[in-house]
Formats: C-alpha cells, sequence, structure tokens
C-alpha cells in the first residue's frame, strides 16, 4: 500500500508507472514529484519510492546517493534527498542522460549551502561521455592544459576532488519493478467509486468520465484534484477549504494525445511533461513552419517552475487555474487553440483566452492546430529567475500574413499577467490588419497596446512601468522573430533586421555549468594516513544523501509530546488592549495557550523580548503560543485566538524613518586617520552619492527546529535544536525559566544550514518553546513553517551607504568620508556588533590615506535583524566598490585601474591602525585578471557590445580583505574534550556546531593528525551544554581555527601521557598503548583548551588589533544583460581565495563557491517585499527567489591560493563568509553592462545601481524608447493592503518603492 513519510526534509517522491498514467505514443516514465503537495489520497495504487527505498547505509546505497556524497554534492545534507531523488529518476527513464538532461532534472530542487556546481558534477558522472571535464564542447580536458600551467610551479595544484575509480557501476536491472498487484489492481474491470472520508473532508475517486461528471454535478464547488499545484499550496497556505475532492485517477478520456492532419489533440489530464514529450515527438515528424505553436509551448514548457511540478501539474488544470498567471494560456490563444467542455449531458467547444467554467464544467481536451506557412506564432516572458518563477510579464503572439506579402491578415496579442485574466491588445490588433509589418507599424502597435492594456497604479503584483514597458520589449523582440522568419522565406523581398539586432531575438539558453576547482596538492612526504590537506568527504554525506542523517524534526514523537504553533503580532507598533484566547481553547485537542504571564523569569531578557508583554513592536513578534496534540490542532487554534490594538505613534520602518525620529540601537561607531577635511580642499574632483543595499533572508533549507523535553527533577530542561550556538540558548532558557543553567541541557546534532541565522534566534525561540514546556509539563516539538521562519527570525541588515570621496584626476583617492546605517529591526540583537564590523571592515583593499567612516544602527518597527554570513562586510563593501566605480567614471578610467592605483601595496596599517603585508591581496588580484584572461576578454566584450544593441556584456573584477574572528580575545576560545576507550576508539567533543560547513569533518582530520590514528578510529557524535559548558558561538569563519586548536591541544596532552608507554613499546599497535596505558593508571580522557586569538579594540581612540589575520581574495565575473527583458546571464566567474594551507579543500571550495552562490543572490534575485505597515510579504519560495542551478555561472573557477599563516592551525584560514562579498562581482558585471547600454544610448555615465540588481532594476535603467514611452505618462505608486501573503501572485511592493527610491534617472 502507498506510504508516505512525514519528514520535512526535502524529500521527493517518484511514483513508478502509477496506473493514472496512460501512455500513448510517449515512452511511460517514472514521474517525480514534490512531496509536499502530493496527497496521500492521490496515491491510491501507485507505488511510491521515497529516498529511503534508493539505498540505505543499512543495505546499500545507491550509486546515485554515493556519488553526491563523495563530489562533494552534499554540505548541511537537508536539501540532498531531494537531489538524490532528482537524479534517480532521470537515471529511471535516462540510464545514459546528457548533461543539460542533469541540469534539466535539477531545476526544481533548491540548495542554500552548495552552489549547486558540485551536485550538477556528481551527476555528470553518469553522462555517457564524461561531460565533468568537456570544456565548451571541445572534447578538449581543460584540467590537462591547467595542470601543465602550473606545473613549473614550485607548488603543484591539484583538480581532483574525488576520485571517480571508486564509484559503483550504475545497474538499472537491479531496480525495483513496478509491483504486479498494483498493475492487476490497475487493469480490474470493476472497479468502482472510492471515498475517503476524513475529519472534515471526503475525498472521492470517480472511475469512469460519467461517475466524474455526476459527482462534479453533485459537487459543483469541490475542486477536481489533478496534479493538486494550485489547490495544494491554495489549502495549505490560503486557508482554503474544501468538505469535497474529487480526483479522478486513470480515466482513458482525460489521459490521451490524439494526432490528425490537422492538427493534436491533448487530453486534459495529460501532465505538463507528458505534454512536452508529445509535443517534442510531434515537432520532430513534422515540417517546422507547420509546428510553430508547438515550439513556442515547448520553449515555456522548459521554464514553467521546475520538472517536479511539470510532472505533476495537468494541461487541463493549468488552463483552467490560470486565469492570468499563466505561461501557456496567452500561447494557447495566440495559436487558437480550441477547447473542449464537457458537463452532465453537455459538451462545448471554445475558443477564448478567458476561460470562465461554470462549476460543474470539466475541461476534457484540447486541440491545438498546426499552421500555415505565412503564420506566425511565438510565446515571450520575463521572470525573475530563468526556471522556477512566475513570469513578471509572459505574452502569446500570432500573425497571418496574406500570402506572399508581409500584409497583416490577422493579428493576436495576448498578456499574462498584466491584468485579472490573460489580457488580449483585441483593438490594437484590429487596427493594424491591413498594414505592412514594417517599423512604422511597431510604433503605433507599441502605442496602441499601451493604451489598451492599461495596468493601474495599484495593480497586483506592482512593478507597473516596468511591466508596461515589458509589454510593449516583449512585443519588438516579436516584432524582430517575425521579420527574421518573412527573411528566410523570402530575402529579397522582405529585408532583414540589422545584425546588431539578431541577438535579441533569442532568450538566454540554460546550458550546463562547468568549471575547474585547483587547490594545493599534498606534500608526497606526509604519510599516507595523515589526512591533513586531502578532500576528504563530510563526515555525514552518505547518511545525508540517504535521508538518514537524523535532523531534530526526525526524532521520534516523544509520549506526551505537544506541538506549537506561534500568534504574530499584525501591528508594527501597537498597545495589546487583550489577548482572548477562549474560542482556541475551546478547540479539540488544544492543550493550552502561553503568554507572557507564564514566563517564570525573565520575559525581556537583554532587550529581547520573549513574549510580547503590554505593546508590539514589530509585526511577527510572538504575542502568545497554542500548544496542541498536532500541529494541524495548535495552528486551527492559534488562528482563533483574537487580540485587539491600540496603534501607537511612531511607526518607523525604513532607515530614513529612522534618522528623521532619530530612532538607534547605538551610539556612533567611528574610525578615522589623515586630515579628511583638508585633503577635501587639494583634490581635483569630489563626488557625493548614495548606496542601497536590501537585506537578505537566510532561507536554510531546515527551518528553525526546537525540540523541549521538561524532566521528572529538579527543573531540568533537555532541548535539542538546530543552533550555532547552545550556549546561550541554555542562558536565555535558564533566564526564562528562572533556573540555574546547570539545569538546562541543549543538545546540537547537526542542522540544515545556518549561515548566521541560528546564532541568537534560536536562544529566543528556546525560551518561547521552554516556557511552553515548562507550564504544560510536557515535550514540545516547535517547528516553524517557512514562512514564519521568514517573518519571525528576520536576516540581513539593510544598509545604507552615504559617501563623500575626494580624488585627483588620475584616479588617485586622496579623501573619503563615508556613513553607514543599518536597519536593526526593534531590538539590539547583535546590530550593534554588525555596525562595528562594518565600520572596522569598510576599507575593504584601499588605502585612503584621509579616511573617515562612521556608522550606527538605526531601531525600526521591523522583526529584529540578526547575524548573516559576512556580517556586514558584503553590504558595506558595494558601497566601496560603487565609490571607486563612480571615481573611475569621473577619471574616464576602467575601475580595475582605479582600484589598483588605491589598492594596498606594501605592509601598511588599516584605518584603525593594524599592520599587515597585502602582499597576498596583490597575488589574488593579479592572478584573477591574469588567469581569467580579463584584458583579452574584455576587449572581447566590447567588441561584442559594439556588435549588439540590445544585449550588452560587462566585467568586472572586486578585490577583497577580509577579517576573521572577533575584537574580543575571550569572544575566541574554545574548549575540546577527547575520550580514548580502551578498544582504540576516540570520541571528540568540542564546541563547534555542525551546520554543513564540515567542521566535525575538519575536527576528525586533525585529531587524526595528532593521534596518529586512521580517520575511522574517531568518532564525533554532537555538540552539547553538558560535555562542553560555555563555547561561544560558531560563527565568523572561526569555526576550525577556535576549535581545531582545542582539539589539537585535547589530542597533544594525551599523546603526551601516551609517550612513556609508546616509548616502551615503539612497535605496537595503538590498541596496545592504550590497554597499556589503562593498566598504568593513565587517564584517557582530556579537556582541550584554545584561549583565543589576542585581539582588542579601542573605540575611543579608534585603534587596535582587532583581527586576528587576513583573507585575501579576488573574482572576477562577466554577464550579458538582456536590455529589453532585464534579464541577465552570468557567463563566467574566476576566484582567487587567499586560503593558506587548505586542512580540506574540498570543504573549503564548497564554502567559497556556496558563499559566493549566496553572495551573488543578495546582489541580484533576492529581494525583500514589505508593506508601508511592515509587513513582510516574501514569505516564501514563490516571493523570495534564491539562485537556482540555472543562475550559476555557466564556467566557473575556483583556485585556493596557498601561503603561509602560522597563527592559524596547520597554517589555514577560515573561509566560510569570505566568498560572500565576490558574488558583488555580478552585480559591478552588470553595471558594466548596463553602462555600456547608456553609453551607446548617449545617457549619463554615472547612474545609481542599487543592491539587488533585479530584472526590474537593470530593465529600467537601460532606458531606450520604450520605457521612454511608458514614461511619458507618470504613473504614481500606490500601495494597497496585502491579503494574504502566501497565495500566488499577491500584491508586492519593494522596500525600495518604499522608500520613493524607485525612480529611474535619464
Ligand atoms: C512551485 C510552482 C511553480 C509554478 N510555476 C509556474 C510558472 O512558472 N508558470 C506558470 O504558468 N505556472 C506555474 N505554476 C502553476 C501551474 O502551472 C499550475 O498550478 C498548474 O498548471 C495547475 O495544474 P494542476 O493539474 O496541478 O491543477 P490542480 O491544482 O489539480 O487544479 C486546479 C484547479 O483547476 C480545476 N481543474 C483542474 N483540472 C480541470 C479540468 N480538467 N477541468 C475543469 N477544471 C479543472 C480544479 O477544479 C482546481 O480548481 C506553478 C505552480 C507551482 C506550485
Ligand atoms: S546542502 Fe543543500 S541546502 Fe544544505
Amino acid at each position: 500500500s502507498p506510504f508516505l513519510d512525514t519528514s520535512k526534509k526535502l524529500r521527493f517522491y517518484v511514483s513508478v508507472k502509477p496506473p493514472c498514467i496512460l501512455s500513448t505514443k510517449t515512452k511511460k516514465k517514472n514521474p517525480l514529484f514534490t512531496a509536499c503537495l502530493v496527497p496521500i489520497c492521490s496515491l491510491y495504487g501507485a507505488a511510491v519510492t521515497t529516498v529511503e527505498g534508493v539505498g540505505s547505509i543499512k543495505t546499500r546505497i545507491h550509486p546515485v546517493q554515493e556519488r553526491l556524497a563523495k563530489c562533494h554534492g552534499t554540505q548541511c545534507g537537508f536539501c540532498s534527498p531531494g537531489m538524490v531523488m532528482s537524479i534517480y529518476t532521470l537515471l529511471r527513464n535516462h540510464p545514459e542522460p546528457t548533461p543539460e538532461q542533469i541540469t534539466e532534472a535539477l531545476g526544481g530542487n533548491l540548495c542554500r549551502c552548495t552552489g549547486y556546481r558540485p551536485i550538477v558534477e556528481s551527476g555528470k558522472t553518469f553522462c555517457v561521455e564524461s561531460a565533468v571535464c568537456q570544456m565548451k564542447g571541445s572534447g578538449k580536458c581543460c584540467m590537462d592544459q591547467e595542470e601543465r600551467s602550473f606545473a613549473n610551479k614550485q607548488e603543484k595544484m591539484c583538480t581532483k576532488l574525488y576520485n571517480e575509480d571508486e564509484f559503483q557501476p550504475l545497474d538499472p536491472t537491479q531496480e525495483p519493478i513496478f509491483p504486479p498487484e498494483l498493475i492487476r489492481m490497475a487493469e480490474d474491470p470493476n472497479k468502482r467509486r472510492l471515498m475517503f472520508q476524513g475529519e472534515r473532508t471526503t475525498w472521492i475517486i470517480p472511475v469512469t468520465l460519467n461517475d466524474l461528471l455526476e459527482l462534479k454535478n453533485n459537487f459543483p464547488k469541490a475542486p477536481l484534484v489533478m496534479g493538486n499545484t494550485t489547490v495544494g499550496p491554495s489549502v495549505k497556505f490560503g486557508n482554503e477549504f474544501h468538505p469535497v475532492f474529487i480526483s479522478p485517477l486513470g480515466l482513458p478520456e482525460l489521459y490521451f494525445v490524439d494526432s490528425t492532419d490537422d492538427g493534436v489533440t491533448v487530453g486534459a489530464g495529460y501532465s505538463l511533461a507528458q505534454l512536452n514529450d508529445a509535443l517534442q515527438f510531434i515537432v520532430s515528424e513534422q515540417p517546422k513552419e507547420k509546428t510553430k505553436t508547438y515550439r513556442a509551448l515547448l520553449k515555456h514548457l522548459r521554464t514553467l517552475a521546475g520538472a517536479q511540478i511539470r510532472n505533476m501539474a495537468t494541461l487541463g488544470g493549468h488552463v483552467v487555474s490560470r486565469p492570468n498567471y499563466s505561461d501557456l494560456n496567452p500561447i494557447l490563444a495566440a495559436g487558437n487553440a480550441t477547447i473542449n467542455l464537457i458537463s452532465k449531458g453537455k459538451r462545448s467547444s471554445f475558443r477564448d483566452s478567458i476561460l470562465e467554467l461554470s462549476p460543474a464544467v470539466i475541461l476534457n481536451q484540447i486541440y491545438i492546430g498546426y499552421i500555415y506557412i505565412w503564420h506566425f506564432v511565438s510565446g515571450l516572458r520575463m521572470a525573475q529567475r530563468q526556471e522556477n518563477a512566475f513570469a513578471i510579464v509572459s505574452a502569446g503572439m500570432s500573425v497571418q500574413f496574406e500570402e506572399g506579402t508581409d500584409k497583416i491578415k490577422d493579428l493576436q496579442m495576448f498578456y499574462g499577467n498584466v491584468g485579472p485574466t490573460v489580457v488580449s491588445a483585441s483593438q490594437a490588433c484590429q487596427q493594424l490588419v491591413g498594414r505592412q509589418w514594417d517599423d512604422q507599424m511597431l510604433s503605433d502597435a507599441c502605442r496602441l497596446v499601451l493604451d489598451e492594456i492599461y495596468i493601474p497604479p495599484a495593480a497586483k503584483g506592482g512593478m507597473v512601468e516596468y511591466r508596461r514597458t515589458l509589454i510593449i520589449s516583449l512585443l519588438f523582440k516579436f516584432y524582430l522573430r517575425v521579420r527574421r522568419g518573412l527573411t528566410k522565406m523570402d530575402p529579397q523581398k522582405f529585408p532583414d533586421i540589422p545584425e546588431k539586432f539578431m541577438s535579441a531575438l533569442e532568450d538566454f539558453p540554460i546550458e550546463t555549468p562547468q568549471g575547474i576547482q585547483m587547490f594545493q596538492c599534498v606534500d608526497p612526504s606526509q604519510p599516507p594516513q595523515d589526512p591533513v590537506g586531502h578532500p576528504i568527504m563530510h563526515q555525514s554525506a552518505i547518511k545525508h544523501a540517504t535521508g538518514e542523517a537524523v535532523f531534530v524534526d526526525d526524532m521520534p514523537p516523544i509520549a506526551q509530546e505537544l506541538f506549537l504553533a506561534v500568534v504574530t503580532s499584525t501591528r508594527a507598533h501597537a498597545k495589546i488592549i487583550s489577548i482572548d484566547t477562549s474560542e482556541a481553547l475551546a478547540l479539540p485537542g488544544v492543550a493550552d495557550v502561553i503568554t507572557a504571564e507564564d514566563v517564570p523569569g525573565d520575559n525581556n531578557h537583554h532587550g529581547e523580548v520573549f513574549y510580547a508583554q503590554n505593546e508590539v513592536i514589530c509585526v511577527g513578534q510572538i504575542v502568545c503560543t497554542v500548544a496542541a496534540d498536532t500541529y494541524a490542532h495548535a495552528k486551527e487554534a492559534a488562528k482563533k485566538v483574537k487580540i485587539a490594538y491600540e496603534d501607537l505613534e511612531p511607526r518607523i520602518i525604513t532607515i530614513e524613518q529612522a534618522l528623521e525620529h532619530n530612532s538607534f540601537l547605538s551610539v556612533e561607531k567611528k574610525i578615522e586617520q589623515g586630515n579628511v577635511e583638508q585633503a577635501f580642499k587639494y583634490v581635483d574632483q569630489i563626488i557625493e552619492g548614495e548606496v542601497h543595499v536590501e537585506g537578505q533572508e537566510h532561507f536554510y533549507m531546515e527551518t528553525q527546529t526546537i525540540l523541549a523535553i521538561p524532566q521528572e527533577e529538579d527543573k531540568e530542561m533537555v532541548l535539542h535544536l538546530g543552533t550555532q550556538f547552545p550556549t546561550h540558548v541554555q542562558e536565555f532558557v535558564a533566564a526564562a525559566l528562572n533556573v540555574p543553567r546547570s539545569r538546562i541541557a541543549c543538545h546540537m546534532k547537526r542542522t540544515g544550514g545556518a549561515f548566521g541565522g541560528k546564532v541568537t534566534k534560536p536562544a529566543l525561540l528556546g525560551a518561547v518553546c521552554a516556557v511552553a514546556a515548562n507550564k504544560t509539563g510536557r515535550p514540545i516539538r516547535f517547528v516553524l513553517e517557512r514562512g514564519n521562519d521568514m517573518l519571525i527570525t528576520a536576516g540581513r541588515h539593510p544598509l545604507l551607504g552615504k559617501y563623500k570621496i575626494g580624488f585627483m584626476n588620475n584616479g588617485v583617492i586622496k579623501a573619503a568620508d563615508v556613513e553607514y546605517y543599518i536597519n536593526g529591526g526593534c531590538t539590539p540583537d547583535e546590530s550593534e556588533l554588525v555596525i562595528e564590523f562594518i565600520v572596522l571592515k569598510s576599507e575593504n583593499a584601499y588605502n585612503i590615506p584621509n579616511f573617515r567612516c562612521r556608522g550606527r544602527a538605526c531601531k525600526t518597527n521591523l522583526p529584529s535583524n540578526t547575524a548573516f554570513r559576512g556580517f556586514g562586510f558584503p553590504q558595506a563593501t558595494v558601497v566601496v566598490e560603487a565609490y571607486i566605480t563612480a571615481v573611475a567614471s569621473q577619471c574616464n578610467l576602467p575601475p580595475e585601474q582605479v582600484k589598483e592605483i588605491n589598492m594596498y601595496k606594501r605592509t601598511s596599517k588599516t584605518a584603525y591602525d593594524q599592520t599587515f603585508n597585502p602582499e597576498l591581496l596583490r597575488r589574488c588580484w593579479k592572478e584573477c585578471l591574469e588567469k581569467s584572461s580579463f584584458s583579452a576578454r574584455k576587449q572581447a566584450a566590447e567588441e561584442f557590445n559594439k556588435n549588439n544593441y540590445w544585449k550588452k556584456r560587462g566585467l568586472a573584477v572586486v578585490p577583497m580583505k577580509f577579517t576573521i574572528g572577533i575584537p574580543m580575545t575571550y569572544y575566541n576560545q574554545a574548549a575540546a574534550l577527547v575520550h580514548i576507550y580502551l578498544d582504540g576508539s576516540v570520541l571528540v567533543i568540542h564546541g563547534g556546531c555542525e551546520m554543513g560547513q564540515g567542521l566535525h569533518t575538519k575536527m576528525i582530520q586533525v585529531a587524526s593528525r595528532e593521534l596518529n590514528i586512521p580517520e575511522s578510529y574517531i568518532h564525533l557524535s554532537e555538540t552539547s551544554t553538558v560535555t562542553v559548558p560555555n563555547a561561544l558561538f560558531t560563527a565568523g569563519s572561526m569555526g576550525t581555527d577556535i576549535n581545531g586548536k582545542a582539539v589539537q591541544n585535547a589530542c597533544q596532552i594525551l599523546m603526551a601521557r601516551l609517550q612513556p608507554v609508546i616509548r616502551k613499546n615503539p612497535r605496537g599497535t595503538w590498541e596496545d598503548w592504550v590497554a597499556t596505558a589503562f593498566e598504568e593508571s593513565i587517564s584517557l580522557s582530556t579537556t582541550g583548551y584554545f584561549k583565543g586569538y589576542q585581539t582588542n579594540m579601542d573605540w575611543e581612540k579608534g585603534k587596535g588589533n582587532a583581527y586576528p589575520y587576513f583573507v585575501y581574495g579576488a573574482s572576477c565575473s562577466e554577464v550579458e544583460v538582456d536590455c529589453l527583458t532585464g534579464a541577465h546571464k552570468l557567463l563566467r566567474t574566476d576566484i582567487f581565495m587567499d586560503a593558506a594551507f587548505s586542512i580540506n579543500p574540498a570543504l573549503d571550495i564548497g564554502q567559497v563557491e556556496g558563499a559566493f552562490i549566496q553572495g551573488m543572490g543578495l546582489y541580484t534575485t533576492e529581494e525583500l517585499k514589505y508593506s508601508p505597515e511592515g509587513v513582510l510579504y516574501s514569505r516564501g519560495p514563490n516571493d523570495y527567489k534564491i539562485p537556482t542551478v540555472t543562475e550559476i555561472p555557466k564556467e566557473f573557477h575556483v583556485t585556493l591560493v596557498r601561503s603561509q599563516n602560522p597563527i592559524a592551525i596547520y597554517s589555514s584560514k577560515g573561509l566560510g563568509e569570505a566568498g560572500m562579498f565576490l558574488g558583488s562581482s555580478v552585480l559591478f558585471a552588470i553595471y558594466d553592462a548596463v553602462t555600456a547600454a547608456r553609453r551607446e544610448r548617449g545617457l549619463a555615465k554615472t547612474f545609481s545601481l542599487s543592491s539587488p540588481a533585479t530584472p526590474e532594476l537593470i530593465r529600467m535603467t537601460c532606458v531606450d524608447q520604450f520605457t521612454d514611452l511608458v514614461r511619458k505618462e507618470k504613473v504614481p505608486i500606490i500601495i494597497i493592503p496585502h491579503v494574504d501573503s502566501q497565495i500566488l501572485g499577491m500584491d508586492l511592493i519593494t522596500m525600495k518603492e518604499l522608500q520613493g527610491r524607485f525612480t529611474f534617472s535619464n
């Protein structure tokens, strides 16, 4: 019987030949589904394989799991089961896939840690010709070439991060077959209607079409659940409730393809993936010109959602449920598709873009006709991300000409996402009939279409100006495509489009990324058993890939356990008048409602409030929680809690508002060197500007999860949770419960990504959960849903940078006066520390003799922002790069030249007086420029730009001087505990937390070297306040540095104790020595300790030795921008990172790549959206776009540069965060491309490009005749209230719009 795993880990299910899918001309396939959208009743008769069924450490692991692990395609492991299922399913359908199929298969999966490159690579090992090192299809191996170029160097560079020879072969014959009993069941001629009765709903499965129509007639309002990709999210997130669902499975009348001489009829039950296969087949058999509609559909089917959704969503479901946000409906309308509707006793056909079905009607089939040679059909779309993102505007257009001419006989234009339904520009089209297809017609068409399709200022989705620009930009693309098509048919009669316009025809292709990773080879004289320096696989990688790694929510239920749901404030600043819990308490299963009154100890600990009391200070603040026997009951009851508020003034949302109200969380931090005022008097030029860098959501894959178990005795409480700082949780829980810290035990085994988001927030949530456990006396399971996690825990600080720069005409910067403001939100959290870091680190790589930098954290009524990888550096240094780029522009010099001129050159002092040697900075910079062939490629880009008007290329290189650690010694301390057991096995415990970065793996490497035993002897289980007390957070890139030293210290103490035994028996084994030591009463257990790096900072003087050492790097990126849509494609990135000596190059490269992609997300696709009242709207993957596999660089090269760093363990460097800022090379490459476009259009050279550079920002900055036409009528921005954040296609507004900054300069 079908089963469904309730684990929240990102597992996907492959349903093996479910009987509902009847094949026609297309081959039978095993489809991959998204587990969270599959209703369990719909699995009746299906065989389901989960990741556990693919392979297990208990029996045999599958090659897909093995390769994902060994290619380092897993870090935290939370996404890994999903990745395994995607590749596994692909291999079941295509045992020898192409690299493109691998990329396509992974398109629907998200990973926040790895940056996807190693995941793709693990998949590519299954391709026939090893696609791993096929550079640009040349067949040459990139690695051979590069290794030669390094051969003469002293340090040999390696490129192999894993050994393919170790891989088990794939044997498709070993896979499970479809259970014969299910086939028999499917073929049973006497099947009867099935009914599943739930607590509140009934699920009915009809078995014949008549039965279905009968049911629809009886329950007209019941949704027809096909793929469930629209119904599912509406029920789950949109609070929709249906007492009856009708789900037809396997009705032949809905699952078929019928091909005739005139066209094709497709059953409405066909999934979009099956539709794709059917159309592919037809396109391959029919002449090209007949199948233009089919090819337009195929193009959009490639990017519509991801592979999993395309397997589930049906053609009928799409047509019916997507009146506006649809990729296919505009094309179907333009291609004159006919829709067949049936209801009990009735049948009818329609050709209409706007389908209003009466409830009892079902759509059973769609007919798509062939077209003739003088007829063109195209589909166009633009989305925030190429794949897995709803279109911002989609379009379907068609034109028919009088035979042999370019005279319009019929014209049709349909747009999606510009109104409540697909909108037809029918009047404009009518007026253009009879016109010739020429520039004048285009010009009139643009005007007419804009007149006809009005997007009101308060339209859903916002971005009104941009969407209007897209309407005519897409029309222009269509115009060009048709012109090109006409020319191909008769070049004499129809002149071609200008050569310079050719690249506007096509969208960016989706390609399979590739690249090289280089690192130091291990010294051949190093003992083979010593793992230090080797690319060892993550300690838990195999368990991640099999789904057997245990995360908190995988822990089995505990007796009497309750679930917790939160009730959060809906006001940004208000007095709580009353909280009425009576209705909630009356609901079934509810154990209790917990409020501030139930906190036995501090409810406000160091300014962090656990349960709101008397007033609320942000939307999303926890007011109370509901504990119930199931999460569903807790959530239902939480909705019934009634809170009355009285709004308070002021309500401060933005940095600008905070400045107006003098609202701050910290005093001003300042450093200064030289005499800034004096220097401004003697410079050639002065520029002033502002840069906005918006915030970022951590989007760790495992949301905040806590299991709190009250103990029987002595007010003890045990907590299991995912955190970077168990000590902090212990502190907050102890304070909330008013018990000594010794009674609170926090256990942390692993967490599914953290990125700074689990430093302070788990303490707050831990206290909330512990108070509930204390009050109810029962274990509490508290798992934040994604939307609540995004709302409550906030993220990276938005930043405003204001600068005044004085410089000479040769690009030398003499003086800089920079002010930084960050939006800290409503409580202190770590905002003061973030602003200190910003002020200290913001000079980056540049030596500006007269330099003043000030910063302050603003207090606002937003949820409190917190630590995020890079801790302010990625925001602040964008401001630096922006002003350097602006100086370059003023001096007519290339940015890289001005960067080099102003870069630190010799041993120097930072602006806060710390001495350092920038040699490695210059080496990374130089190698980056050389090895990326920067100059040659820049020239090539300029050439490209000369020849292409609508697409522009841009390159940028950014240098980096980053620091690790904290300017306070005691913050850098660490401890470890090492036990040797009598069988020789070793247990290593330390205070650091494993969140995917591979810390435990590196600690095993350290212990292995120090104890001189194989890694297999060493075990690392968990981090706990019981074993290592008072451990500091695992953050600031220090995990390996400080815990490594502590583990090393413990191992060295033990080895010193064993030395006399070893000396007596030098030929003995480790086991012998351990046994003898025990017999001689030598203790085999010890703690290890690291006092911390000697760092300090005197803010009074603005001087200090703030950081133990510097990490240098440089990155170069090249992009291509589509000026008509604002899309961009990242063509290539080269990163050179000073790793000193890498303890584990695979893990370090993983950190660099992962951080780079996360940084790229920050600077490009990730955009948080709020209401003016401070409500966060972007609360899930629909509205917040982290990079997917299609966004990563087409060519991605990473080199770890070898150097010395004697202060750190084994001369290594901490690389956890450094790559983040290097993602800004993409932002500045976009800036470079946009500058090229603007230059060609005769526009101002300097313009402000804030972060993120979204498609909207890019498009509207590439000013042209289309933007001009739209801007002629100024549309004011009106903000409308939010209805429901989780419903697709909601009303959104960006922070930029809120601040009234969303204007573009010409
Ligand atoms: C993550 C995600 C990403 C997406 N991305 C995109 C995208 O990029 N572009 C895009 O265009 N769309 C996108 N979609 C939307 C997707 O295309 C639709 O959800 C899908 O096509 C609906 O089909 P379904 O079979 O799942 O419908 P269901 O959810 O099963 O049903 C939807 C509704 O249609 C009705 N219905 C279904 N079939 C019939 C029928 N035969 N006759 C009458 N009524 C019927 C049902 O009663 C129900 O009310 C995305 C969806 C998700 C979840
Ligand atoms: S490894 Fe992919 S999300 Fe962590």
